[in-house]
């Protein structure tokens, strides 16, 4: 079975590689580097024993991606990571997301949907709900206005491929992601640094090695038990093993709409303050904090519930909090040594 993932050789992309090539899948990995490297396929063979097919497509270039499926066109399915995921980059760049976040994905659906076989993993996010008013959130959630041009090429993503399924034979699962962290515990891949993170767990990671002077925590007067903001924090192999299971289901008839959504979170918040002590427990290293004021954008809480992944997908994460801040950790100090 050969399996196309786009944004191949990024976090989760390259993460979802690694397993499913485990489970046993022919892997086309596509990539423009633009947020990752060539050396992640060296990582990626050194934990699965084999290498994917790399092809180094932007899929911004309609013809490229036209010519790759012609290429290609005994694809069982296509895993879609590719994306710019930066939330404050596209408030002052819209443009640079609507257009590599949605015209790229109307591209490779335009293929898709001449495919034999269309099976499709869409990669969703927990922004879509903005601040649910219930915790923890289902997938019955009301999808709220986009907080960031970023949120609201996840929702328009989403809106975009239920109106290809209802009138192709495309079968779609859209994943929606609460907070991933860590890396394998190989420390083979990880979350690749590029510039000042913006998410909190790398930002602790190279504060503690020494990269950064200290960690800003965004605010300390939200309505939350120690004041600090709280999200569902996952492990990026468990969310990686979660696509190889929804594909998997895709493959073998067993979705029952042509469009299902499934949150991917571990059902569990943690504060801002929970995962900094976290951390310094799992590290023996004492972190370097401040409390300054919110970040613009920020909602106070955000956790999954896990119900319908556990029940329908049969899949659950495995991996706690500490086990995932200490990947992260081992990752940062392998990626410097
Ligand atoms: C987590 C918490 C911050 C940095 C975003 C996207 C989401 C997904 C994950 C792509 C918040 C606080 C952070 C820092 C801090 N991205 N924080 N100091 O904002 O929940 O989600 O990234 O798929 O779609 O919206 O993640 O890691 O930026 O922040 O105090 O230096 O940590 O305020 O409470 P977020 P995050």
């Amino acid at each position: 079975m050969k399996i196309v993932v786009t944004g191949g050789l990024g976090f989760i992309g390259s993460h979802t590689v690694v397993e499913l090539q485990n489970e046993g899948f022919e892997v086309i990995a596509i990539d423009n580097l633009s947020n990752s490297s060539i050396e992640v396929l060296d990582g990626i063979e050194r934990i699965s024993g084999k290498k994917p097919i790399f092809e180094n497509i932007d899929l911004r270039e309609k013809a490229a991606v036209q010519n790759f499926f012609k290429k290609h066109s005994d694809v069982s399915g296509v895993i879609h990571f590719a994306a710019s995921k930066a939330v404050g980059e596209s408030v002052e760049n819209p443009l640079l997301y609507y257009e590599n976040n949605i015209n790229a994905l109307v591209y490779v659906l335009q293929e898709m949907t001449q495919l034999e076989n269309s099976n499709f993993i869409f990669s969703s996010s927990c922004t879509v709900y903005g601040q649910a008013e219930v915790m923890p959130i289902t997938e019955n959630a009301s999808v709220q206005p986009a907080m960031s041009p970023y949120g609201n090429t996840k929702q328009i993503g989403e809106e975009i491929i239920t109106d290809v399924a209802k009138v192709t034979k495309m079968n779609s699962i859209l994943l929606r992601y609460f907070n991933p962290i860590g890396a394998h515990e190989s420390a083979e891949i990880g979350e690749l640094p590029l510039g000042v993170p913006q998410n909190l767990v790398p930002f602790i990671t190279q504060t503690a090695f020494g990269l950064r002077k200290e960690l800003s925590v965004y605010g300390n007067d939200y309505p939350t038990p120690d004041g600090t903001a709280i999200r569902d924090y996952i492990h990026v192999v468990d969310l990686a093993k979660a696509h190889v299971i929804a594909m998997q289901r895709l493959l073998d008839n067993k979705n029952i709409d042509k469009v299902e959504t499934f949150n991917l979170g571990t059902g569990t918040g943690s504060s801002v303050l929970e995962v900094i002590q976290s951390f310094e427990k799992v590290s023996g290293e004492k972190l370097n904090y401040k409390i300054v004021g919110r970040r613009e954008g920020d909602i106070t809480e955000a956790y999954a519930n896990t119900d319908k992944a556990n029940n329908i997908l049969g899949w659950s994460a495995k991996l706690s909090l500490d086990e995932s801040l200490a990947s992260a950790w081992k990752w940062e100090q392998k990626i410097r040594s």
